[in-house]
């Protein structure tokens, strides 16, 4: 990955003691070191509560190259000059007072490391934290852009509701620029996920087709097959829609859906996103019943294993009410896509980990081969965002012999494919160096996440005031409630069920 106008600066990882970082965040910035896409001059100081010195600090982040980066074996000679640029300052997050050490520990770096005053401070702490850290650094002047750049990555959750996402955009508008706020997705990060955009818009075969004329409806699927792990406390309090649907897969609902942009830079992709949002049709209390469907993991064996229920894991209430799984079905009322239902789910526990969205088109308007036994009457587009990322298209062609009898084969492309060719970059690879140069193509604009957060709000309003709404158990390994594949309606429409014949090794294997 080539970085563009890329200059010199310092990483501040808030949180810097936290999983992410150890497992996200330096791997990535390893990966970037390693593809020669960093500045020459360039630091990392991690900033959190619990003591480390440089060193220890150093220490600790090889383990978690050598485990989580791309380049996990790179020799040692280049881990140990790569661990020289990182830094590290225990200070008390919560008190504004220790913000000045932080202030003077950068100007340090700057001297030492030559990095221009140049800072992208990244957020990846307790929510509670978001509100605090950008005001404490701005009190020392951080927040201030001259000659050199300020930038803030905030992590998810941004927000538990509309208010208080509404209410974190506005305190972090007193003292910072929309355009130095970038709040990561990391789902757009994903390269299938940006492929969207150059299928769609870089084809001329595909987008005389992308409307209602043409498609019937759409599948959005985010399975994994993961519970919540060690995650219990903070997933209880969040649940499926919150913590998959507003952000990841309305992004994905947005790319799908949006209209070509003027050209392909931040303000216009923002823009045409955004007015998907808007468009989405608001949910009363009864589309709810209708059109959305919530489960919850029971205990099952899984191939002769024991597997936990939700309401046994670690963290979670006995009685839990969670969501763990959620399917609706959504639409979005603009003229491309007046009356096409949007089918969208996600859930733990589920056969295995899949993200793919699948577009089906109408049928042909007539059937002039009766004796296709297998004909499909819907030719498939399905861009498997994960694993095994890549596209491929069903269509129907005529068995070999006599007669007309037909079949329906794939097109099939694998990103793997170009592994020899190309250098397939991480999700945080790819979102960290855009913020280095100050691309926010990928990060969410804080209209749109107010938008997607107007569209769950009437969800998180139904459920609190009916507690007893459906909530259906699904055993763990499952492809979760029944009732969900009664919301795809029409004659032999039914979900995608991308692993049906799972193999032994939980390998992605529908044709
Ligand atoms: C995170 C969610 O944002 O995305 C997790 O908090 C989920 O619960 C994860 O497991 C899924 O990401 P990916 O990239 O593994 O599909």
């Amino acid at each position: 990955m080539k970085s563009k106008d890329i200059k010199d600066l310092a990483l501040i990882i808030f949180g810097a003691s936290g999983d992410l970082t150890y497992r996200k965040l330096i791997p990535a910035v390893f990966d970037l070191y390693k593809q020669k896409s960093l500045p020459a001059n360039f630091a990392v100081l991690g900033v959190a509560r619990t003591s480390f010195t440089d060193d220890s600090f150093r220490e600790k982040m090889k383990e978690g190259i050598r485990q989580f980066a791309t380049a996990k074996d790179a020799l040692d000679g280049e881990l140990n000059e790569f661990c020289q640029k990182l830094h590290y300052l225990s200070i008390n997050t919560e008190k504004e007072g220790d913000y000045a050490k932080v202030k003077e520990r950068l100007d340090k770096l700057d001297k030492e490391a030559d990095t221009g005053g140049n800072y992208i401070f990244y957020l990846s702490t307790p929510p509670s934290l978001y509100p605090l850290i950008p005001k404490y650094l701005a009190s020392q002047g951080l927040n201030r852009q001259g000659n050199s750049f300020r930038r803030i990555i905030i992590e998810k959750p941004f927000g538990t509701d509309l208010k208080s996402a509404i209410e974190l955009n506005s305190s972090l508008l007193e003292n910072y620029e929309e355009d130095q706020i970038y709040r990561i997705d990391h789902y757009m990060g994903k390269e299938t996920v940006q492929n969207l955009l150059v299928t769609r818009f870089a084809n001329g075969i595909y987008e005389p087709l992308w409307n209602r004329n043409y498609i019937d409806h759409i599948e959005i699927t985010a399975a994994e097959s993961i519970g919540v792990e060690n995650r219990g406390g903070y997933y209880d309090n969040s649940g499926a829609l919150r913590d998959m649907v507003q952000n990841h897969l309305l992004q994905i609902v947005g790319l799908v859906a949006m209209e070509p942009p003027m050209s392909i830079d931040s303000v216009s992709i923002r823009n045409e996103k955004l007015k998907v949002f808007q468009a989405l049709r608001p949910l009363s209390g009864e589309d709810v019943f209708k059109n959305v469907i919530r489960g919850q993991y029971t205990a099952a064996n899984i191939k002769g294993k024991y597997a936990k229920g939700y309401r046994e894991e670690k963290g979670v209430a006995p009685e839990s009410r969670t969501e763990t799984y959620l399917a609706m079905k959504l639409f979005i009322d603009n003229w491309r896509w007046g009356g096409v239902p949007f089918y969208v789910r996600t859930g733990k526990r589920l056969p295995t980990r899949v993200s793919e969205i699948v577009i089906h088109f109408k049928p042909a308007p007539q059937r002039l081969f009766p004796e296709s036994v297998n004909l499909s009457d819907d030719n498939q587009l399905i861009i498997r965002v994960q694993p095994d990322e890549g596209i491929l298209l069903k269509t129907n062609m005529k068995v070999p012999g006599s007669g007309f009898q037909t079949n329906t084969v794939n097109m099939d492309f694998h990103y793997s494919q170009l592994k020899d060719a190309y250098y397939l970059p991480e999700a945080y690879e790819r979102l960290l160096l855009d913020c280095m140069t100050g691309d926010s193509t990928l990060y969410v604009r804080g209209d749109a996440l107010e938008a997607t957060w107007k569209f769950v709000q009437p969800l998180l309003d139904f459920w609190k005031d009916n507690p007893d709404a459906p909530l259906h158990g699904y055993p763990a390994g499952s492809w979760g409630p029944n009732v969900a594949d009664d919301l795809i309606e029409g004659k032999d429409r039914h979900w995608r069920y991308p692993c049906k014949n799972l193999s032994d090794d939980g390998i992605y294997c529908e044709l």
